[in-house]
């Protein structure tokens, strides 16, 4: 029992299925050109913190011992779904070098605390890093980024169409996986995260005229390119388990507002960490043209940011100028509180949840969020 505070291992309550999630996603991104497979695979081969997948392991524990529809019975979510690739992908031009599945792989996971995952939902894990990593290729192509996770980005390993192209690879091939889980509902939410992809790129290319304020559709844009992945996938998990429509909420409600929490102490770490530290270029909003959290609150203190949000910090000294207003104002001081407060709204979400260590971890979670430093 680990109420009171006392410290969990997100990691070690998923344990080997959260280690296998490398070595299953790339049996899924198989092909038979070997440079498309070098290209595809190149993100899989560096440590990505699989944050996504954690959560949703760890919700589908959470969540395994929560209500079902009355009509739900465990063999009906696990026994029926052939969630292999194989032997029918085989079949198929261009899938060779997909193996097959082992038997293990069609049980749940037993904790001993009685919660379990089932297989589908640790194939939901795998199609969630694959879209995330599918938008990393696609992201550093966008954002002209020359490294990713502690190594060189693959636009500049393999140039730009072979990035664009092996992400393309990495959404057909979750697709296909996503397909195989027989579960329309499920299909829909994760075809809705890509979507929501690309209109967060979008609102963040080119704002458009509302009636919103700036800072609404930050956050807005914010919940569509990095809350939505986590919130849709963690109501996934539990369709997948066969939740109520309450539970689901609740699934949703943690990841929405973990996600927002997450990328609220991004946009502030952007500002107060090393590349080192990072493993990706810092100091990159600016350059890029976005004001984030913090320079908006500035803006607040500091009128005269405005003309240098206005016009994306182009002229000379903007960036600069913008920095250090930025550290002069409580910015990153309100933005850590605003990431706070969403992190006390996922907690109260996981809350609603039976006790149990997924979901102590899954509360520790929201806690460590705030005093990352990558
Ligand atoms: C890359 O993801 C960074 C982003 C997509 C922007 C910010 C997002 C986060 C900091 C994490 C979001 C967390 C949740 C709960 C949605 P990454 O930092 O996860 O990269 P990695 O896969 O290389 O670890
Ligand atoms: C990282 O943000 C990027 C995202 C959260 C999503 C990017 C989405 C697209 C490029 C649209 C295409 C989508 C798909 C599914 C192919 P960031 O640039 O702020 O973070 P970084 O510092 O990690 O680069
Ligand atoms: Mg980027
Ligand atoms: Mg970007």
């Amino acid at each position: 029992n680990h109420k009171g505070g006392s410290h969990i291992d997100p990691a070690q309550l998923v344990g080997k299925d959260l280690t296998d999630l490398t070595k299953n996603i790339k049996q899924l991104l198989g092909s038979k050109h070997p440079m498309l497979n070098t290209v595809n695979k190149y993100y899989f081969n560096a440590q990505g913190k699989h944050i996504r997948p954690l959560i949703v392991l760890l919700m589908s524990q959470a969540t395994s011992i929560a209500p079902k529809h009355h009509n739900i019975t465990l063999a009906d979510t696990y026994q029926i779904i052939d969630i292999s690739l194989t032997p029918q992908l085989s079949l198929n031009e261009g899938m060779a070098g997909v193996d097959r599945d082992t038997p293990a792989r069609y049980l749940p996971t037993f904790s001993t605390d009685n919660t379990f995952i089932l297989p589908t939902q640790r194939r939901l894990a795998e199609i969630t890093e694959m879209i995330h990593t599918a938008s990393l290729f696609h992201d550093d192509v966008i954002d002209i980024s020359d490294s990713r996770r502690n190594q060189p980005s693959a636009n500049v390993c393999f140039g730009n169409k072979m990035a664009i192209l092996a992400g393309d690879f990495l959404l057909a091939r979750a697709s296909v996986a996503l397909a195989r889980l027989r579960n329309p509902e499920v299909i829909e939410l994760l075809a809705t995260v890509i979507a929501n992809l690309v209109e967060g790129e979008f609102m963040q290319l080119k704002s458009t005229q509302t009636d919103k304020t700036i800072f609404e559709r930050y956050i807005e844009k914010t919940y569509m390119k990095t809350a939505s992945l986590i919130a849709k996938s963690c109501r996934a998990s539990s369709v997948l388990g066969g939740c109520t429509e309450e539970v689901a909420d609740i699934a949703y409600n943690y990841g929405k507002n973990l996600g927002l929490a997450f990328q609220l102490v991004d946009d502030m770490l952007d500002f107060m960490v090393s590349q080192t530290e990072l493993g990706k270029p810092v100091g990159a909003d600016l350059k890029l043209g976005l004001a984030t959290a913090p320079v908006l609150y500035a803006w607040e203190q500091f009128p005269e940011l405005g003309p240098l949000i206005e016009r994306k910090f182009s002229k000379e000294k903007d960036v600069e100028r913008t920095r250090e207003l930025v550290y002069k104002s409580q910015g990153l001081e309100r933005t850590k509180l605003l990431a706070a407060s969403h992190c006390r709204k996922a907690a109260e979400a996981v809350l609603q949840l039976p006790e149990s260590d997924a979901r102590n971890a899954l509360i520790q979670l929201t806690e460590k969020v705030l005093t990352r430093r990558k």
